[in-house]
């Protein structure tokens, strides 16, 4: 490889992976690398993949067999993530020109993979199978947008839900010193960033490994660092979703207005099934303390539709649910089934077919919801953080603190600066956006 090596890196999955790709960018300019924006620019080209549905997994193996030619000319190739933990060893069968393959779990250990790869070692792993008890933590983490920033607090899962492969691909449970986290939202403050996102497979079962923090009072005391405007987390799990994070949020103000709580399904018989450990009611409670904050907090979830065993009655409680909830937004998914997952071998199988029927449903029902609950912001200013312009629209690009779009003109010549905070009034809505115009 030249004395000047470069790299090529693209990122699939959840904000987990984009995060994941920023300290792996960080690890690799320490160690002398450049990034380049093409394949074909660089000698090492890597691929932080997704395995949470087929259709992720299939995307990484039809990109890896179309470079096949890449490879002739000495590049060299790495799978990072969910897919290589998961698929680890085997994909060297599958795409011989492969050279490393490392789950996310191993990425401390990567400065030495890629010494490997440089001295010709042809194929590099870092596979650790649930027995790590670390956390990737570096002071090189290369964050894209320089206003707003990924903090990991807690690594892997424990949880393992009936459908899903996170359990396997990103290893047991662990989370963060809150002091490591807290002396990092300083820096990033002191740095200028303003808004935070706290990140975890599943937030609410943080435990400081020193003990001196709950995950709500880490939550408030990110809250408080000076120059941090927005603070958001994700994901919850239900179960242990505490009232102490709806107690949290209405006491410290930078804490947005907003909860991701996925729910899965609206039927307990499915939720059983699907070993969430939770029933619709107690995940109904939950929503019941949100509801009862001083601000109203946005709620959004995620839902698989056609879980094995799901019967149509099953699906109209989640329909219920929908509308009993009334969520500003739904990420809504077909059920895939995983390779390792307890579910894999449940009977009543739901055909393809009646999986994407319930999804339309649920989607359409949903976007009338949110049709309702966005039309209500009309006439409200809300702040808008400036991510950007939209030239074809001449219109300012931003986000509220529930997490909600808002385009909007200023009546001025000069864009103002992403990062910068504005009063916006609202004067359109759309089921997924609103439109307004900045106050002078
Ligand atoms: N099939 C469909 N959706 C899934 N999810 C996780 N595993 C699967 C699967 N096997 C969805 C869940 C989760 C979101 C990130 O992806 O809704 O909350
Ligand atoms: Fe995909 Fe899950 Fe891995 Fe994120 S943690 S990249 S969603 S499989």
């Amino acid at each position: 490889m030249a004395s000047r090596k470069t790299f090529y890196i693209e990122t699939f999955g959840c904000q987990m992976n984009v995060h994941d790709s920023e300290k792996v960018i960080g690890t690799l300019e320490h160690h002398g690398y450049a990034r380049v924006e093409t394949e074909e620019a660089a000698d090492l080209i890597l691929y932080n993949t997704c395995s949470i549905r087929d259709k992720a997994e299939q995307k990484v193996f039809h990109r890896l067999n179309d470079y096949k030619s890449l490879y002739r000319q000495g590049k060299r190739f790495g799978v990072l993530g969910c897919v290589a933990q998961q698929e680890g060893e085997r994909i060297f069968e599958r795409a011989p020109f492969v050279s490393l393959v490392s789950g996310s779990a191993s990425y401390r250990k990567l400065p030495e993979m890629l010494v490997q790869i440089e001295q010709g070692a042809t194929r590099v792993t870092g596979l650790d199978d649930r027995q790590t008890e670390e956390t990737f933590e570096t002071e090189f983490t290369a964050r894209s947008n320089p206003h707003r920033g990924y903090i990991t607090i807690i690594e892997g899962c424990d949880k393992f839900c009936a459908y899903c492969v996170v359990p396997y691909t990103r290893g047991k449970e662990r989370s963060r010193r809150s002091q490591s986290v807290l002396d990092e939202a300083q820096r990033m403050a002191d740095s200028g960033f303003t808004e935070i996102q706290l990140l975890g497979q599943n937030v609410n079962s943080y435990r400081d490994p020193d003990g001196r923090r709950t995950f709500a009072e880490l939550l408030a005391a990110v809250g408080v660092v000076p120059g941090i405007r927005r603070v958001r987390f994700t994901t919850s799990h239900p179960r242990d979703f505490t009232r102490d994070i709806v107690q949290a949020i209405d006491a410290v103000p930078a804490l947005c207005d907003h909860v991701h709580l996925p729910v899965q399904s609206g039927s307990s018989k499915v939720l059983r099934l699907m070993q969430r450990e939770y029933t619709r009611e107690q995940y109904l409670e939950r929503i019941g303390w949100i509801r009862e904050a001083k601000r109203t907090i946005s709620l959004t979830t995620d839902i698989i539709a056609g879980f094995p065993g799901e019967t149509a009655q099953d699906f109209e409680e989640t329909m219920d649910l929908l509308d009993q909830v009334q969520y500003d937004g739904v990420f809504a998914f077909k059920y895939s089934p995983r390779p390792n997952t307890p579910a894999l071998s449940m009977a009543d199988s739901i055909p393809e077919e009646e999986k994407s029927k319930r999804l339309q449903v649920l989607l359409d029902r949903q976007r009338e919801i949110q049709r309702v609950n966005y039309e209500k912001h009309l006439g409200e200013v809300l702040e808008a953080m400036v991510e950007g312009v939209n030239p074809a629209r001449a219109q300012i690009v931003g986000r509220t603190s529930q997490n909600k779009t808002l385009n909007f003109t200023t009546g001025q010549p000069i864009a103002p600066a992403p990062g910068s905070y504005l009063p916006v009034r609202v004067t359109k809505t759309f089921p997924n956006s609103l439109v307004g115009e900045a106050l002078a």
